[in-house]
């Protein structure tokens, strides 16, 4: 017999969980899908989450191991137990999941858990790991079933020498070499875990430079940063083949603008060429629920798909792949389903690149300003100018905010140095206010704290920083 519920989200990650909760909150009564074993989606199980705690373990090896003598603390080398540092990852992991199944719970969600599948706008089967199916009914229909990894052409993942992200977070040991494919964010933030656990890591990436989409002054400083690292980069570069037979890779590079092929040899290959929308088994074709050229479930302003009644949010539509996006979108189309406003404002969603240093980024870059004919002002401070970075010998990177040539507001903010993801914070709140560079310049902010160089910066754009 079919359950009638207000609202049914199929996918439990950031953006299904998160738009449960809020649409409970809103006194709808909600239902939520999820075909994996535990709730949370690719951010919690496969993704943010356990990348975030192996960056964390490994990022304090190599400083324990490098930097922890100048400080005048005597460990000698540290060892690595990889079998114990993937545990802690995954008692990580444990501990967000049950959260996420805690807070279902707790706003009386009801879960349903199998593949879910529309069988018309207000009808959903799900049919469980047994084959057993069930109907669920609802007014409204929200998809959240994110995305999965985008495969390379002739190139099998097997998740144990060629990989992908989620392989890459749980190899049973440090390969001696490690050949990414694409310097994007998943290749440099893994890229960065096995390398400082001993790897030889190699990225090979198509584009004539690293991190397309970032600021192209801060990705060019950013890997300089990681190959003096250690780091090596193939740019302009394509992986052809990989040929597994032998107890190493042998994987086929050619230079994208033609010319000779050359052969690496590599232990583990990681493919991140980037992510599809994943929509498989849905049943979107015969509800008439229309996608884009890339896949990607079409979307009005409210979320509203092609069919009166269903909805789609985070990975799975257009947009930056990133949970506090996804989330974001689930409060708004809770909201709106509410007979409410929800809004997402897509110029103001902050990027963060958890390596060391960290690289994070709101708004626009300047070769997007340029692109879009917008005059700009540029002010930029290091952060060897800073004191606490000096003194914390933290001093790589820098903080560049673009501001509107005429009207001086905040258009971008980069941020490549220590702890940029936590300040990046203050420049979204700025932006979102619609403040000026002065805003940010006059604002009081403590000494000594990293987050000196933003002020500064944002002096710098009327070129009266005063620590340089
Ligand atoms: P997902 O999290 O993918 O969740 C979709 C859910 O739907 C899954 O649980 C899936 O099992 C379920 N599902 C799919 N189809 C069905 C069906 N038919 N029936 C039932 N259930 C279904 N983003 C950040 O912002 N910060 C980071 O630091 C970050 N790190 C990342 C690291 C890695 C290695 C990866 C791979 C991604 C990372 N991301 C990060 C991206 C982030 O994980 C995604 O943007 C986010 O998870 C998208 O959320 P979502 O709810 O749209 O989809
Ligand atoms: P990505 O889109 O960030 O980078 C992919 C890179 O691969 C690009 O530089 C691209 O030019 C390159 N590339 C594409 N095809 C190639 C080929 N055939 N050969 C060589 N290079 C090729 O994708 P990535 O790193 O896989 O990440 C997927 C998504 O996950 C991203 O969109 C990101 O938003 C999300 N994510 C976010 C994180 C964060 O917020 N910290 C962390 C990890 C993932």
């Amino acid at each position: 017999m079919a359950e009638n519920f207000d609202l049914i989200v199929i996918g439990s990650g950031p953006g299904g969980y998160v738009c449960a909760i809020r649409a409970a909150q809103l006194g709808l009564k909600t239902a939520i899908v999820e075909k994996d074993a535990s709730f949370g989606g690719t951010c919690l199980n496969v993704g943010c989450i356990p990348s975030k705690a192996l960056l964390h373990a490994s990022e304090l090896f190599e400083e324990a191991g490098g930097k922890f003598a100048a400080m005048g603390i005597g460990i000698g080398a540290p060892a690595l137990d990889l079998a114990a540092m993937m545990r802690f990852k995954d008692e990580g992991v444990e501990g967000n999941v049950k959260g996420v199944a805690f807070l279902l719970k707790k706003n009386k969600i009801e879960a349903f858990r199998g593949v879910g599948r529309i069988l018309a706008p207000g009808r959903v089967e799900v049919k469980g790991a047994d084959g057993a199916t069930q109907t669920v009914e609802a007014r409204n229909i929200v998809i959240a079933t994110g995305s999965d990894v985008a495969k390379l052409k002739d190139v099998a993942i097997d998740e144990s020498r060629i990989v992908s992200s989620t392989g890459a977070l749980a190899l049973p040991q440090v390969p001696e070499r490690l050949l990414v494919v694409g310097a994007g964010v998943i290749g440099l933030e893994l890229g960065s875990v096995w390398r400082r656990l001993g790897a030889q890591v190699i990225v090979v990436e198509f584009l004539d430079r690293i991190m397309p989409g970032v600021d192209l002054e801060v990705a060019n400083q950013f890997q300089r940063i990681l190959q003096r690292q250690g780091m090596r980069f193939k740019l302009g570069s394509k992986v052809t083949a990989i040929d597994a037979s032998e107890s190493r890779l042998k994987v086929s590079i050619e230079p994208v603008a033609g010319g000779a092929a050359e052969i690496i040899e590599a232990d583990v290959a990681l493919i991140a060429i980037g992510r599809v929308p994943h929509t498989e088994g849905l049943g979107l074709e015969a509800v008439g629920v229309a996608r884009d050229e890339r896949g990607r479930i079409l979307t009005d302003a409210h979320f509203a798909t092609s069919v009166p009644g269903i909805y789609a949010i985070g990975d799975v539509i257009a947009g930056p792949m990133l949970a506090h996006k996804a989330e974001d979108e689930g409060v708004a189309v809770a909201e709106i389903l509410a007979g409410r406003a929800g809004h997402v404002n897509y110029d103001v969603i902050p990027n963060v690149i958890y390596t060391y240093p960290e690289l994070a980024s709101v708004g626009r870059s300047e070769d997007e300003l340029k692109a879009e004919g917008i005059a700009y002002k540029v002010g930029k401070f290091p952060f060897s100018a800073n004191g606490r970075a000096k003194v914390n010998r933290q001093t790589e990177g820098f903080v560049k905010i673009l501001a509107d040539a005429a009207t001086d507001r905040v258009l971008g903010v980069h941020i490549l140095g220590p702890d940029a993801g936590n300040m990046i914070a203050e420049a979204a709140v700025a932006m979102e206010f619609g403040a000026s560079s002065e805003d940010i310049a006059r604002t009081c902010h403590a000494h000594p704290t990293l987050s000196e160089a933003v002020k500064e910066a944002a002096l710098a754009v009327e070129k009266r920083a005063i620590h340089v």
